[in-house]
């Protein structure tokens, strides 16, 4: 647990309660909508925590890999997937920016609320393990919050939204506001990079048909995929394949 500063490992109730909250269940439901799962899919879901999008997406798809670095989230989602019935759902712990995972062995890589615990390098490693263990064409869904406490207006809003919503909590609100303002002074508050980041990250790291989808607060879903086989190397393969059986 070295790796993990946030001691996700202390947090497992806590983090169940906000993931069966209405407004995480309604991002679970349009990261599925996004993913799209079919029957024959690999899919891998990077920072599974207490398993909101593995258990949901497990009974339309082939097989499932949950991935995160806590024991104890994967632990508490072993026994909720075994109350379910569920079978087709393995656990791995691990750290997102060094998957365990081999290569080309997905087709769908969905992930919720886990890469703004990443610097901007971390989530581009991320991405880079991604698209590495997606087989082209593989699709990738990532919701996170997506927003920087820049002077943007997007960003402005979201951030007076955020003050407004705590400073309405009297004065337990204004010592989270301080709390958070002295983390942010510190450089430990989470790092959530803006849509255009997103964007950029994910072109850059080789992913196409890329787009971000706003919703109306902090969160938003990056959509991309792994870039089919071009058709020319495509043929150079089967030709290859086609030499090599007959020799
Ligand atoms: C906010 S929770 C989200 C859990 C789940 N995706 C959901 O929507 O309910 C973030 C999860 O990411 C995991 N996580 C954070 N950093 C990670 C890393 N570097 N590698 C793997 N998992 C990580 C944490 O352990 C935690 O379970």
């Amino acid at each position: 647990m070295s790796q993990d500063p946030y001691r996700w490992d202390e947090r497992v109730d806590t983090w169940e309660e906000v993931a069966e909250s209405e407004a995480f269940l309604a991002l679970r439901d349009r990261v599925v909508a996004l993913a799209d799962p079919r029957p024959d899919d690999q899919a891998v879901d990077l920072g599974a925590g207490t398993g909101l999008l593995a258990l949901a997406l497990a009974p339309a798809v082939a097989e499932v890999v949950a991935v995160d670095v806590s024991a104890r989230m994967l632990e508490r989602l072993d026994t909720r997937a075994a109350a379910d019935g569920i079978r087709n759902l393995h656990t791995v712990e691990a750290d997102l920016r060094h998957l365990p995972l081999e290569d080309e062995s997905a087709t769908l890589v969905v992930s919720n609320y886990a890469f703004h615990h990443l610097d901007d390098a971390g989530k581009e490693l991320a991405l880079s393990e991604a698209r590495r263990v997606l087989r082209p064409g593989g699709r990738l869904v990532v919701c996170d919050m997506m927003f920087s406490l820049s002077l943007e207006r997007r960003d402005r809003r979201l951030v007076l939204e955020k003050v407004v919503a705590m400073l309405k909590r009297g004065p337990a609100g204004v010592l989270r506001i301080l709390k958070n303002a002295g983390r942010v002074v510190a450089g430990r508050w989470e790092q959530p990079a803006r849509p255009e980041t997103w964007e950029q990250m994910l072109v850059a790291r080789g992913f196409e048909n890329v787009r971000v989808e706003l919703l109306e607060h902090e969160a938003a879903i990056a959509v991309a995929r792994r870039p089919e086989l071009p058709a020319a190397n495509g043929a150079r393969e089967r030709g290859v394949r086609a030499a090599s059986s007959g020799s």
